[in-house]
């Protein structure tokens, strides 16, 4: 086995320790600005540095995290005293993975349908992030459902994008994280998501497929099979497992070793809920892959009412993340309890 491939394997075997999931703190300057002005704070280098030091300085944050994925400007910061924070999160034992896609843009010819762009000059910047302590990355397409879309042609070419960007990672010895995320907005049905997401999954599979992609050394981090947030017709954490371990099952191949979840707008309490019915199911039928999750709002969005920019409330915030960590490591064991 050559190193790249002990050094992948590792990573990923880290990543999904039993019990763990990732924590997702890769907000883009635009998406921060949103979360803290829902908070009253303001958005300056200094605020995003001591919220993230915060959160990545939570004691025992790693009983129940292995991995926290970062954004480019906290992957070159430093903590209060002077230690990069790519440093805090070893030396709290997680591992540091790294959001590398630029955001999307409309794709040309197709209307209403978005591409997730940066693959140009991405083999050159994953191998800084490696040398800055970066172990995975992470890479988001978006599909949204509305009218006729999405269309093949916007899934195909964000499928590409995914597998060209997850090629690149295991050639230099980062563990990608996939995602190709069916978004909630809408009123589409439980089933519309079923039929788009298994669309999607397929499409994205036969695209690593052909960009040589190895299975057994990356990450899935898909939607949930949920109804669109304005359907009507809502649905209990039970429908949601059933769909969507059906939908997984058809899918993605058992050489994968695990799926993380985002938590794509849920509640807090949904997405641990959601996520232990699957794994409650898995006790019964096991499962291929390790259930898990990647959350970004549905692990952060307490700590950070809690914090809301102020030093004294650090611990309070840090005990609101530890929480939801703590019942999301439950409910992949499918202990959670509410
Ligand atoms: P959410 O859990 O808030 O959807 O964020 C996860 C993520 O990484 C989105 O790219």
């Amino acid at each position: 086995m050559s190193t790249t491939a002990k050094e992948l394997q590792q990573t990923v075997a880290s990543l999904i320790a039993p019990g763990k999931g990732i924590l997702a703190a890769d907000e883009s300057g635009g998406t921060i600005e949103k979360r803290f002005s829902a908070v009253n704070v303001a958005s300056t280098q200094e605020s995003r540095r001591d919220y993230r030091e915060l959160l990545f300085s939570t004691p025992g944050l790693n009983e129940f995290i292995s991995g926290v994925i970062l954004y480019d400007e906290t992957i070159k910061q430093q903590n209060t005293t002077g230690v990069p924070l790519p440093d805090l999160l070893k030396a709290q034992g997680m591992l540091a993975g790294i959001k590398v896609d630029s955001g999307t843009v409309p794709l040309a010819g197709f209307p209403e349908e978005k591409m997730t762009e940066g693959l140009d000059g991405l083999a050159k910047r994953l191998t800084e992030y490696k040398q800055l302590g970066a172990r995975f990355a992470k890479w988001r397409a978006v599909l949204t459902i509305a009218n006729g879309i999405p269309t093949h042609g916007g899934i195909a070419n964000n499928a590409y994008a995914l597998a060209r960007y997850a090629a690149i990672c295991q050639d230099i010895g980062l563990v990608p994280i996939v995602e190709p995320e069916v978004l909630m907005d809408g009123d589409h049905t439980i089933e519309t998501c079923a039929a788009v997401t298994e669309q999607v999954l397929n499409v994205v599979f036969h695209a690593l497929n052909k960009q040589r992609v190895v299975l057994e050394y990356m990450i899935l981090k898909p939607n949930m099979v949920v109804p669109g947030v304005q359907c009507t017709v809502q649905a209990s954490p039970q429908q949601i497992a059933d769909a969507t371990l059906r939908c997984l099952r058809r899918t993605v191949p058992g050489a994968v070793p695990g799926i993380t979840f985002l938590s794509g707008g849920q509640t807090d309490a949904a997405a641990t809920e959601n996520l232990n019915a699957m794994n409650v199911l898995g006790i019964k039928n096991p499962l291929p892959w390790q259930v898990s999750f990647s959350y970004g709002r549905a692990l952060q969005s307490s700590a950070i009412k809690s914090w809301h920019g102020e030093a004294s409330n650090k611990e309070a915030a840090q005990q609101a993340l530890y929480l939801r960590a703590r019942l999301n490591s439950a409910a992949v064991r499918g202990q959670y309890s509410a």
